[in-house]
């Protein structure tokens, strides 16, 4: 690949570059790329490894939910479990555009996605290049809007490339974006509320569905999921301790979720990756922990694993999956 005298990835958005961008996201790697709202830097939603490298690029201390982005309908379908009357109305009113809507998420989504909710958020962006590059790669993009937490949006592919570095294989150049604010994002499921202020009006928003809450996410009164201190937690209690070291009579009635290395004596174990590969690890935790979690047992007990890179994601959703009041 071409990379410019920055040493950085990105190219301007022509069909050929655009179908280069595809590929990469098919082979598991990063791609940032324009929508109408912001730049997202996206990733394969249904490869959880794929999606782990969005939080080791954007190097937060924990999870949030990611937006997935499909072409159309069709996709939307693969995305989520069903797709309720409201939300039919407001993706006739406003798709493709810049809103985002929340629902029950389909299986086929991987917990790394959702944090382990069970809801999804999706949109069906405008823009054409972020529109062509859904429709070569064949499959949903799970992005955030590609800054990091706190600063300003990326409205052009520099800001992204300053920021960025390597992260992204290919950053795809297609000048300023059109609206420079996030899409409004609406929840569906569990219960009607606009949940962000975006570039779509909140009275649009109620023009379709006649009044809804208002949820509103800020720094002073957090309500988005990832900042709640025990949103995760499972029903089975969890604990964060080295399998060697709780006594033998305390494994049999309970799970063991490893980074590297079995313990022995546990009900059953789960390996987050024998390699010890904090990616391969943060891809797995979710949808191992659901897994667990459905088998109804005493315990869940998980082996620490190091505190750095993805490893500081991992312990941040762990300790709030232990918080017990
Ligand atoms: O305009 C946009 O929406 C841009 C472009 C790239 O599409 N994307 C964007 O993504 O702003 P991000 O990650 O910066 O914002 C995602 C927001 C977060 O506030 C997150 O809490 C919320 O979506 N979110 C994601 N999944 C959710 C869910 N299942 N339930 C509630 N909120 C969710
Ligand atoms: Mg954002």
């Amino acid at each position: 690949m071409t990379k410019n005298h920055a040493g950085m990835a990105r190219i301007p958005a022509t069909p050929e570059n655009i179908e280069r961008a595809a590929a990469a996201i098919r082979a598991g790697d990063l791609v940032a790329f324009p929508t109408e709202t912001v730049y997202g830097l996206g990733a394969n939603a249904f490869d959880p490894q794929a999606v782990a490298k969005i939080f080791e690029a954007k190097r937060r201390p924990t999870f949030d939910p990611l937006i997935v982005h499909v072409l159309d309908l069709d996709g939307l379908a693969q995305v989520v479990a069903e797709i309720p009357p409201p939300a039919r109305k407001l993706a006739q009113a406003f798709w493709p555009g810049p809103l985002t809507i929340v629902l029950e998420r389909s299986e086929r989504i991987p917990g790394i996605v959702t944090s382990g909710l069970p809801t999804v958020a999706v949109r069906i962006p405008a823009h054409a290049v972020a529109r062509d590059l859904l429709a070569c790669a064949g499959v949903p993009i799970a992005a955030p809007s590609a800054n990091p937490f706190g600063f300003l949006s990326p409205t052009r592919a520099i800001h992204v490339e300053r920021w960025i570095g390597d992260a992204a294989a290919i950053i795809l150049d297609a000048g300023r974006t059109e609206h420079g604010v996030e899409s409004t994002i609406v929840q569906i499921v569990p219960e009607l509320a606009i949940l962000r202020y975006g570039a779509i009006e909140a009275e649009r928003i109620e023009d379709v569905l006649g009044p809804i809450a208002r949820r509103i996410e800020s720094s002073s009164h957090p309500v988005a999921p990832g900042q709640l201190p025990m949103h995760y937690a499972p029903r089975t209690p969890l604990r964060i301790v080295h399998g060697a070291d709780v006594p033998w009579e305390e494994r049999s009635g309970a799970a063991y979720v490893a980074f590297a290395n079995d313990a022995h004596g546990y009900a059953t174990t789960r390996v987050l990756s024998r390699s010890g590969d904090l990616r391969e690890a943060a891809g797995r935790l979710f949808d191992v922990l659901h897994e667990l979690d459905a088998l109804g047992l005493a315990r869940i007990d998980v082996e620490p694993v190091p505190e750095h890179g993805l490893g500081l994601a991992i312990m941040d959703r762990l300790r709030r999956a232990s918080y017990a009041g």
